[in-house]
């Protein structure tokens, strides 16, 4: 039987869980995969860990789990870029296989961290990294492996998928959904990473990564979150047939390949319209296999742990048959958003006066961007009332120029709503 001799860096959320699911499991895991996991060390530096160990496992010291002599895999539970990538890249130097659910660092240091996983002949396997429970990594690594993949579209950060779901259903505002999700535990007391779109960004840099084959920049994906969504634009957006989600999205655009996050209408009929509170979905269309969808729990202590869990097993298998690992090379070439066709939904705040729709509509003009759908409710002369304008399809850089120029029109009264339809 093989055996897997672990150090664990962290016991916060997901370390226990992991902590607790192997002395839960361990016989389950054994039968299942021949592989038999045994925890050595613990690094973790909080003085109140919410889960009771043995004492001689724990350590304040992190070089006594990453550079400890009888410690071959180290299960990377720490979160945050630095200094948890110093350790990382201690571990693998020090002949360590690596299991990590960090999606920042992946997405961030992933080129080297690659490299020198490389340069040793190690491995690394990051399965909750992206979708906690969902088997996505493997599923593109493997279980897709005969397919060019056109597109991913995905819903792939909880927190924000919640409060677009409790905007539509429950009619709440911004501000309100924000705080029922940070009362269920769904948001962090500091929501930005996840309501800005960083999170979902980290994690589609790591599927752009796989899907392509080469390493994507973190930098270079665009990112736009939600907290610029008021409940008006949901309400809109649902009198058109559609919804608004926190897509991340990369597919391949020509000789290049497009990668975004950004909260975007769909139809009410498809697939992801339906992924709602803190579920998460990924739509992968593979030349061969078509569209292939992963649904299932994005994140919380069990799935995440079950999902670091199956990496060790996996790792285990993979070191009896001594399978050859193949990482990402070189560089993807992600696509300027202002390159980027779409189609568009505006909403305008604008002072409702004869002939305002056509001056509006004489800029969209200039710029070659043609109106397909037109409402505007309230009828108040005088007042400032919202005008909604849906697209034909455009470039961003286009709309940029538009909206630009209409926003300074005296008509309009602040900043224009503008969101991405994807059909
Ligand atoms: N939570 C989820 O649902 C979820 C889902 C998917 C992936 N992940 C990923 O899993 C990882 C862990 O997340 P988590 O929710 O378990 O975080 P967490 O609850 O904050 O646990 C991290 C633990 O590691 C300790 N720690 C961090 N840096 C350390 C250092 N340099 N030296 C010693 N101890 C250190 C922390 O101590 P302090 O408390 O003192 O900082 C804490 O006890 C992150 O990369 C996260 O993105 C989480």
């Amino acid at each position: 039987m093989q055996i897997l001799k672990i150090g664990l860096l962290g016991l916060g959320n997901i370390g226990s869980g992991v902590y607790s699911l192997i002395k839960r499991k361990n016989k389950l895991i054994a039968q299942q995969s021949g592989v038999r996991l045994e925890i050595v060390r613990i690094a973790d530096r909080s003085r109140s860990l919410g889960i009771s160990v043995p004492k001689h496992l724990l350590t304040q010291d992190v070089n006594q789990v990453v550079r400890h002599p009888h410690i071959d895999t180290v299960v990377e539970l720490f979160g945050g870029v630095q200094p948890t990538l110093k350790f990382v890249l201690t571990a693998l130097r020090s002949g360590k296989d690596v299991v990590t659910a960090n999606k920042a660092l992946l997405a961030e240091e992933g080129d080297q961290i690659f490299r020198m996983a490389e340069r040793f002949d190690r491995k690394i396997f990051f399965e909750a990294s992206v979708g906690g429970g969902i088997p996505v990594i493997q599923g593109l690594r493997e279980g897709l492996v005969t397919n060019h993949i056109q597109s991913i579209h995905s819903i792939i950060n909880g927190t924000s998928n919640y409060i677009l779901s409790e905007m539509t259903e429950r009619g709440l505002d911004f501000k309100t959904a924000l705080k029922a999700a940070q009362q269920k535990g769904y948001a962090e007391a500091n929501p930005t990473l996840d309501i800005e779109g960083g999170d979902a960004a980290h994690k589609i840099t790591i599927l752009a990564s796989l899907a392509f084959g080469k390493m994507a920049k973190f930098k270079d994906v665009y990112v736009e979150g939600i907290s610029a969504i008021r409940h008006e634009d949901i309400a809109f957006a649902n009198e058109f047939g559609y919804r608004i989600k926190l897509l991340a999205i990369v597919k391949k655009s020509g000789d290049g390949v497009e990668a975004r996050v950004q909260p975007t209408l769909i139809p009410k009929h498809h697939i992801l319209a339906d992924v709602n509170g803190s579920y998460n979905a990924i739509l992968i269309r593979g030349d061969e296999t078509g569209d292939v969808l992963f649904y299932g729990k994005g994140a919380g202590q069990k799935p995440t742990a079950s999902a670091v869990v199956s990496d060790l097993a996996t790792l285990g298998k993979a070191r009896s048959a001594s399978s050859p690992m193949r990482f990402p090379r070189g560089h993807l070439t992600v696509k300027n958003i202002s390159t980027i066709l779409s189609r568009y939904y505006f909403r305008f705040q604008v002072i409702d006066r004869p002939g305002m729709l056509a001056k509006i509509s004489d800029v969209l003009g200039k710029h070659h961007i043609s109106i397909s759908d037109v409402i505007q409710k309230e009828r108040r002369t005088g007042r400032v009332v919202p005008l909604i304008l849906l697209t034909h399809g455009v470039h961003e850089s286009a709309v940029r120029r538009a909206v630009h120029a209409i926003d300074r029109m005296p008509v309009v009264r602040g900043k224009t709503q503008v969101l991405r339809i994807e059909e």
